[in-house]
């Protein structure tokens, strides 16, 4: 979604607006725009690219802010894109979010005679700015008496042309960083832009703002009042962000997956003790043996997840557990008892609207909260009651791979912490973890395979993914991968309702992804996948063990218990959507429509 970056210290800001732009192209945008002190404004609809090669080479400021915008309100036009200024040119500002009363606030200065140029909500927060500004010409002031007038949600970066040397920073509901260098601050929505300039950050919090400036720094409430905040260090380093060769982010991050896992349970299995260790987990232990009741929510991938950290509790532990997409939790009428209930939210970015309200709504309903999350210091980290990292590092292609394994990798470590506390281990299942990145490795060493049955099916129009237990949400997630990689419509069911329905759509054309490997499902797997054969339908098989008969295409993965196989079987299929996507010579990595972290409701 929206991205911000801003520059201020004794260097030239614009080579940094501009590659902190270009990080943060992977989070999706359709316009991007760049204001740099005493040189004025440049916008663009389309790619970072476009602004690039029309800035000339004396747009030079040793202050600016910039952005790519994702377009909610209005057309990805020039016009709309930011930064938006106010009625007398003064006042430059980019957002991340949305202004929800922008239309009462629009109206009453139109009212007043204001000329809006766009048909944003944004320019009705740059407008009154401005007007604040001219009724008190102190930028920091202006900004905290027109935020104290919305409703929304913000990351906001704004400039004078009055104070050259001043951004003011502000956040409600969006995340924003401020990278610390000598004598000079960087500003992002996320870590990737600081990565090559500094790793030592200030994480703003929601109801903060910070004027930061060539000589110094303050940080306040949003009523003005002094905030003493720490410096923190960011954990991911410039290497994680760069391609490494390859030609798309999502193969990179697949090939990594091995590494993935073994950072995700990397000092938080003891093997002779029969022991998961897990920090974060440790001050909650108590209330963890009383849970009686557990939610689990998230968003796409990460709902799917969830639903596999469902039953890996279930059979794990034997606690009750739901799972519900977040952005339906956040609606329902929590009926929950919080005495013994636990929320987990599952979100890669820590940023997921619908997943940090549905956090919020349990937190208000007095349910202890715990976050799985991949970015630290996002905000269902910080917002979270307590939380395990995946340690994955970052994620770059839109199409969650490496996360959403690890997400996988860190729920089977929680079941199994969850059964600990209430006294037993799972001594299989923990030894199993261990041998996992080998598995990995030994299906990845075999993806020409995969790339084979890419190109012979890259054609179709159709595909559907059937599994059952453990491999009945896998299926939903193969085709969700397949769907936002590739464009191919892709339907997922559990294998045991194809004949309630979906058989009607099975012809030679329509070919079925069955996730069939030898667990306590498999036999009944096997007769649904011969319902579909007897009807002309190709199926792909992805199994362990010897080679099913009949199938037209079969992906074998290593055997390992079955609550973990999930782990495996999820690899062949995102590699499956990768070569199918690219042999449309598609953009992997930045699929149309869609953005990283969806910060928006
Ligand atoms: O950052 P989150 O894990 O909260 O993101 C949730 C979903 O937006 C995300 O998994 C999305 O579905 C991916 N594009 C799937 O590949």
């Amino acid at each position: 979604m929206c991205g911000i970056v801003g520059y201020v210290g004794k260097r030239n800001a614009t080579p940094f607006l501009i590659e902190g732009l270009e990080a943060l192209e992977y989070r999706g945008y359709d316009s991007a725009g760049i204001y740099v002190a005493g040189k004025g404004v440049l916008k663009r609809a389309g790619k970072v690219s476009v602004l690039k090669s029309c800035t000339p080479s004396d747009f030079i400021g040793a202050a600016g802010i910039a952005h790519t915008r994702w377009a909610t309100h209005g057309a990805p036009t020039e016009n709309n894109a930011h930064p938006h200024t106010d009625a007398t040119g003064n006042i430059w500002l980019v957002h991340n979010g949305i202004i929800e009363n922008y239309r009462a606030i629009r109206a009453s200065l139109e009212a007043e005679g204001v000329v809006f140029r766009s048909e944003t909500d944004t320019e009705a927060l740059a407008q009154l700015v401005g007007k604040k500004y001219r009724e008190l010409p102190i930028l920091e002031a202006a900004v905290a008496a027109a935020l104290s007038e919305i409703r929304g949600a913000y990351g906001i970066a704004v400039m004078s042309t009055r104070e050259a040397d001043k951004i003011v920073v502000a956040r409600l509901g969006s995340p924003l960083l401020i990278g610390m260098g000598d004598r000079e601050y960087y500003v992002a929505s996320d870590a990737t832009p600081l990565l090559p300039h500094t790793r030592r950050v200030i994480y703003l919090d929601d109801g903060e703002m910070a004027v930061l400036t060539s000589h110094g720094h303050s940080i306040t409430s949003l009523t003005q009042a002094p905030i003493e905040k720490g410096i923190e260090t960011l954990e991911w380093n410039i290497e994680s962000v760069k391609k490494k060769g390859h030609d798309h982010f999502m193969l990179k991050e697949i090939l990594e997956i091995p590494e993935v896992i073994e950072n995700a349970i990397r000092g938080r299995l003891d093997l002779e003790n029969s022991h998961v260790h897990l920090g974060g987990l440790a001050d909650a232990e108590e209330r963890l043996r009383k849970t009686k009741r557990i939610i689990i929510t998230g968003c796409g991938s990460a709902y799917y997840a969830s639903l596999i950290g469902e039953l890996l509790i279930e059979e794990i532990v034997g606690i009750p557990v739901e799972t519900e997409i977040a952005s339906e939790l956040r609606y329902r009428r929590c009926t929950v008892d919080p005495e013994g209930a636990i929320l987990i939210a599952v979100s890669q970015s820590g940023e997921t609207a619908d997943t940090l309200e549905a956090v919020r709504e349990a937190k208000r309903h007095g349910i202890f909260t715990l976050g799985v999350v991949n970015v630290v210091g996002s905000s269902i980290a910080r917002e979270t009651d307590t939380g395990v990292y995946n340690h994955a590092g970052p994620e770059i292609g839109v199409a969650s791979t490496k996360a959403f394994v690890s997400q996988l990798v860190v729920l089977a470590l929680i079941a199994l912490y969850l059964k600990q506390c209430h006294g037993t281990a799972e001594t299989n299942i923990l030894q199993e973890l261990t041998r996992l990145p080998d598995y990995a490795r030994s299906i990845l060493g075999e993806r020409e395979q995969i790339e084979e049955i890419a190109a012979k099916y890259a054609g179709m129009q159709n595909a559907l993914f059937i599994g059952r237990k453990f491999q009945y949400p896998i299926a939903y997630e193969g085709a969700l991968k397949l769907k936002e990689v590739s464009y191919v419509h892709a339907e997922a069911y559990g294998a045991g309702e194809m004949k309630h329905g979906p058989l009607a759509l099975i012809d030679p054309e329509f070919p079925t992804i069955a996730l069939m490997p030898r667990d306590s499902v498999y036999e009944k797997t096997l007769s649904n996948i011969e319902e579909i054969r007897s009807r002309g339908g190709k199926i792909i098989a992805i199994t362990t063990g010897s080679t099913p008969q009949g199938m037209n295409e079969v992906i074998s993965v290593p055997e390992t218990h079955e609550a973990l196989l999930p782990i495996l079987t999820t690899i062949p299929l995102q590699l499956l959507a990768y070569y199918i996507a690219r042999s449309r010579a598609l953009p992997i990595d930045m699929p149309r429509n869609l953005a990283k972290s969806v910060t928006v409701e």
